[in-house]
């Protein structure tokens, strides 16, 4: 059975499940948020350390400016809740991505990651503003300009994942088979799984099924 320490997620769907049962995006992303508060619910009872969450892209800015105000919104209120409790749980809280949001929400990310840098019972990395492409061109001119050897050990340890372990499995809500420019350096020999329900139906009978296949897998990293 493989050890599960890492899991990364592409919650993807929420448009289109809102617009469906509400004719709102903007509901579907409401909803999303449950399944996050399921996710790492389920995380913490099987011992998952990493937990890795794509909540905006880089890309993401393209997006109609009420659905962008209101997911930060979404996240303004969840960090203003939620960081008091992941002190208590526990939980570090890292952001990966550039914080180049409202002075408010930065200072708010901020808080967050400097009130549970220390808890080590679930790390939960939020991946906001983020782009795996931008992320690697950064790192690869930080390592240019303080004249270093460009190794492999040297680009992870310039990348927002520095002293982040690997994810051992990533899924893929949503119904779509694509990586969408996310951690393109770090899931080199990860699991990936994509799973046709939409992330506001993504419930827990669902990433155990998953789990338990990623424990199943014969992991060869390039051996036979
Ligand atoms: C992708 O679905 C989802 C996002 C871009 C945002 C993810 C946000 C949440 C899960 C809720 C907020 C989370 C936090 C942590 C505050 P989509 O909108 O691209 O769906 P679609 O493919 O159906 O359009």
């Amino acid at each position: 059975m493989n050890p599960l320490n890492h899991v990364a997620i592409i919650m993807d769907g929420n448009g289109r499940w809102g617009l469906k049962k509400y004719n709102s995006r903007n509901k579907g992303h409401r909803a999303g948020l449950d399944t996050v508060e399921k996710v790492i619910r389920i995380s913490i009872k099987h011992k998952i350390k990493y937990l890795t969450l794509y909540a905006f892209s880089t890309e993401n800015w393209r997006r109609p400016k009420t659905e962008i105000n209101y997911l930060f919104s979404l996240l303004e209120n969840f960090l203003k809740v939620k960081s008091k409790q992941f002190q208590k749980n526990n939980i570090k809280l890292k952001i990966l991505g550039e914080k180049k949001f409202s002075k408010k929400l930065n200072n708010l990310l901020i808080k967050s990651e400097k009130i549970t840098k220390n808890n080590d019972k679930l790390q939960i990395n939020l991946a906001l503003n983020y782009g795996s492409k931008k992320e690697i061109v950064n790192a690869v001119s930080k390592i240019k300009n303080k004249k270093l050897k460009i190794t492999e050990k040297c680009i992870a340890n310039y990348l927002y994942t520095k002293n982040i372990p690997d994810p051992d499995m990533l899924i893929r809500t949503g119904n779509t088979t694509r990586l969408s420019n996310f951690l393109l350096w770090q899931i080199s020999y990860t699991e990936i799984f994509f799973s046709k329900k939409l992330w506001p139906d993504f419930n827990e009978a669902d990433f155990i099924k998953l789990i338990n296949k990623f424990k199943k897998i014969k992991r060869n990293y390039g051996e036979v």
